[in-house]
């Protein structure tokens, strides 16, 4: 890797750094046939960028009458510690529904509660009914207590009676509701045509005052509405009206939400799990939530499930119905609603299970207990005792189709690098990826000398001297006679390193050599009259000059001399994660670390395929806690299909873990579990814990999974903590 590719691998971090708000999904059928794309954003801008999901996100709606019933069995309790287990937040329980307008209290009944026709429909409880509900419930559920507004006999002497004997005796009680569904009393003929949502106002204020005149810390959950929010039923004119935090204590505003109802006869299973028909449903309550959150409270759904008016067979208690809480919850969190509490009966249709056999059912976990307990797990704490909380996003989809819904969940945690996942432990992780390294040649300044030398030599000039003489001599040798002058010279330039990382200093010094040859070549000629000879030398001269140079390079560095990055290619290596260590810092790419930059990971994936597909196999078509389809056999829409996910957003090299709620078609009311998890139908104990697969994101960040018509699949990274 050069310098060019470092330089393109900051600027990709960077780019999904930046790119937070950018969620979005392309289906690209044409190029990758039947295989979907979803690209989720690796991170969120901030822990503020997305609704936090409470810990007691899901509770359970029971009314009054049905207590013993579910009391006097595990199952509730055992669902309610699953949970707790998973999440560490405890469901709340709400005690309330059409049943709290007719119930009266009696100090001096023996039973605990009991429905009575005489004179008219109405519900009796005695102080026993609170020793029942402290003595089931563990000290930390939060019971939301519903008081009867319909009966103002004595200017609601007996509501005010039970709020008190409530807060005395059930130390698990939280907040009141009085009156449920107000909207609904001129269709019931509980209060005359006319009497709209300031006259419920009023009501319920006189009410509210006088149970705060005896409860001064009371803290109360108005509205209650079935959700026409017609008539001035509707949070805003509550809020005008009085209804608000500045005169009483109210965490929280309800409104009951059920998409199909039983008594307008629109119960249809294929559009119980349209996403677009959820988000349609869903986008009513903005205004209402807004409304909520401007008077500095909440809004929570406190009363919910598929069908109103009980439920409805065939919808209610398929494995569609699993589905849909799933997708409904999640959609519903990431609108900042604050919790939403799931309406069971002992028998009904949309109960999430049978506590005891009766009416010809058998005690039992119904289909949408799987998908609570699947959403347990999108929400389960990374560890024991962990203080993260799940931020949850939408991810929408270009041409929004109807058959697939996404949601990210980022922890609140602004997760490091060289972070430590797993709290104190030290974790190893293995790297088996080039990794590029910055080696430091040198780290001192430091001076470096070099010396070269050359010698030249040339004739200057030549001279010759004769001389002659008469004798007899013998020929000379050629002698030479060196003679030496020496002239220095020095010059010093400086210039500056090409890296600019110090100077160099060139010195050149000249030393120049003289030097004369002398040659004396002897001729001789013979006279002829006296035969002597005669000896003429020729002297010649020559001035040599020899120089000598010597280049002296000085390098100053100033500065240590780094070497230019390159890139190694190491050997799987196992890092800790505690190790701070410079030369081994853990890169973006290895496993359970992040990239250089803090932020808000994305911890969780869920991918619903809400495509419609029935089973014909009539073994699945019932379950104990069931009754039995009607009209018995639907037709199927033949092969069961399935797509090819291919999904970015998590850290590459993470390994993941997947868990799928799964069942044999959207119409099963048995066969259905959350990767293998399987309850004890008596007691709703767990007897086969979730066996979790697990897949790897790729070192580009992305993930390849199958998922198949009406199915979900859950994503957990485990290093986000
Ligand atoms: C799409 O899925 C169908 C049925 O599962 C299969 O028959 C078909 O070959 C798939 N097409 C491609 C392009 O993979
Ligand atoms: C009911 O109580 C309220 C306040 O507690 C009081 O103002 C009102 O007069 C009472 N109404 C009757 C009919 O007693
Ligand atoms: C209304 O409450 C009174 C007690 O205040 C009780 O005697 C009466 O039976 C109740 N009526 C109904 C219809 O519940
Ligand atoms: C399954 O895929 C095949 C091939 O794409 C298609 O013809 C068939 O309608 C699909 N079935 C369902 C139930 O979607
Ligand atoms: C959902 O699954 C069906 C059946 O496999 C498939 O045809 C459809 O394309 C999937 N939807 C999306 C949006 O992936
Ligand atoms: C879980 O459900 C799948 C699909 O319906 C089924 O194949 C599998 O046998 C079930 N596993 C258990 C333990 O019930
Ligand atoms: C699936 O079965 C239900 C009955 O439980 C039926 O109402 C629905 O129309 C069927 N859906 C499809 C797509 O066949
Ligand atoms: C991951 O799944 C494979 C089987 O698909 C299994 O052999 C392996 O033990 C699993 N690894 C972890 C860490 O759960």
């Amino acid at each position: 890797m050069g310098v060019q590719s470092i330089q393109s691998f900051v600027t990709s971090t960077l780019f999904s750094f930046f790119c937070v708000q950018v969620l979005f999904i392309t289906e690209s059928h044409a190029q990758l046939g039947n295989s979907t794309v979803i690209n989720i954003s690796p991170t969120l801008a901030n822990t503020a960028a997305a609704p936090t999901v409470d810990r007691s996100f899901i509770g359970y709606s029971l009314e009054h009458n049905a207590m013993p019933s579910f009391l006097n069995s595990q199952i509730l309790n055992n669902l309610m510690n699953l949970w707790t287990s998973k999440t560490g937040g405890r469901p709340g329980i709400r005690i309330g529904g059409s049943g709290m307008d007719k119930t009266t209290y009696v100090p001096d009944f023996d039973e605990p509660v009991i429905w009575t026709t005489n004179p008219s429909s109405m519900y009796l409880v005695g102080p026993s009914y609170f020793t029942l509900i402290k003595d089931y419930f563990p000290s930390d559920t939060q019971i939301t207590f519903g008081l009867n507004l319909v009966n103002s006999t004595g200017n609601w002497s007996n509501t005010v009676d039970f709020a008190v004997a409530a807060d005395m005796n059930l130390p698990q009680a939280d907040l009141f509701e009085i009156g449920n569904e107000p909207d609904l009393y001129v269709q019931g003929k509980q209060r005359p045509s006319g009497w709209v949502g300031k006259d419920y106002a009023a009501e319920w204020i006189t009410v509210a005052n006088k149970v705060k005149e005896a409860l001064p810390s009371a803290r109360f959950q108005p509205a209650v509405f079935a959700g026409s929010l017609e008539d001035g039923f509707d949070l805003s004119s509550l809020v005008k009206a009085g209804i608000n935090t500045g005169s009483f204590n109210i965490p929280t505003y309800s409104i009951h939400f059920y998409p199909q109802s039983a008594c307008s006869g629109n119960q249809n299973l294929n559009n119980l799990i349209d996403h677009n028909t959820l988000g349609g449903q869903l986008q009513k309550f903005n205004p209402e939530i807004a409304a909520a959150e401007a008077g500095g409270a909440r809004f929570t759904l406190a009363e919910s499930n598929t069908v109103s008016c009980s439920g409805f067979v065939d919808v209610s208690d398929t494995y569609a119905s699993a589905l849909w809480l799933v997708d409904y919850t999640l959609a519903a969190a990431t609108r900042n609603i604050d919790r939403i509490y799931f309406h069971n009966g002992p028998t009904t249709p949309y109960t999430l299970f049978i506590p005891k056999g009766a009416s010809g059912l058998t005690a039992g976990i119904r289909p949408m207990s799987f998908g609570v307990y699947f959403l347990a797990e999108a929400l389960a704490l990374p560890a024991q005792g962990s203080t993260t909380k799940f931020l949850v996003t939408p991810v929408s989809l270009p041409d929004s189709p109807p058959d697939i819904a996404v949601y990210g969940l980022y922890s609140n945690k602004v997760q490091k690098p060289n972070l430590d996942v797993i709290g104190t432990t030290a974790r190893a992780y293995t790297t088996g990826v080039p990794s590029t390294r910055t080696i430091y040649i040198t780290n001192k300044p430091e001076t470096l000398t070099s010396v070269s030398t050359k010698m030249i030599i040339k004739s200057v000039s030549t001279s010759t001297k004769r001389s002659t003489s008469t004798r007899i001599v013998t020929v000379t040798k050629t002698t030479r006679v060196p003679k030496r002058t020496m002239v220095r010279a020095t010059r010093t330039t400086t210039t500056k390193n090409r890296l600019g990382n110090g100077k160099t200093t060139t010195r050149t010094t000249k030393i120049v050599y003289w030097k004369t040859t002398t040659t004396t070549v002897p001729s001789v000629t013979r006279s002829r009259s006296t035969s002597r000879r005669t000896i003429t030398s020729l002297s010649l001269s020559t001035l040599w000059t020899s120089q000598k140079v010597t280049i002296t390079k000085v390098i100053s560095r100033t500065k240590p001399l780094i070497a230019t990055t390159y890139s190694v290619s190491t050997a799987p290596k196992v890092l800790s994660s505690t190790d701070t260590s410079a030369t081994i810092k853990p890169q973006a790419t290895d496993i359970g670390n992040f990239p250089l930059n803090d932020g808000v990971f994305l911890a969780r994936a869920v991918v619903l395929n809400l495509s419609r597909y029935n089973t014909s196999d009539t073994s699945v078509l019932n379950c104990r806690s069931c009754n039995g389809p009607s009209p018995e056999g639907f037709g199927t829409l033949g092969e069961r299909n399935s797509t090819t996910v291919s999904l970015t957003g998590f850290q590459p090299n993470h390994r993941l873990k997947l868990l799928r709620l799964t069942g044999p078609g959207l119409n099963a009311k048995s066969g259905i579990n959350v990767s293998g998890l399987a309850f004890d139908e008596d007691t709703g104990a767990v007897t086969s814990a979730p066996q979790p697969g697990n897949i790897s994101v790729d070192k580009t960040g992305k993930v390849v999974f199958d998922i198949l018509a009406s199915e979900a699949v859950l994503l957990v990274d485990e290093n986000v903590v």
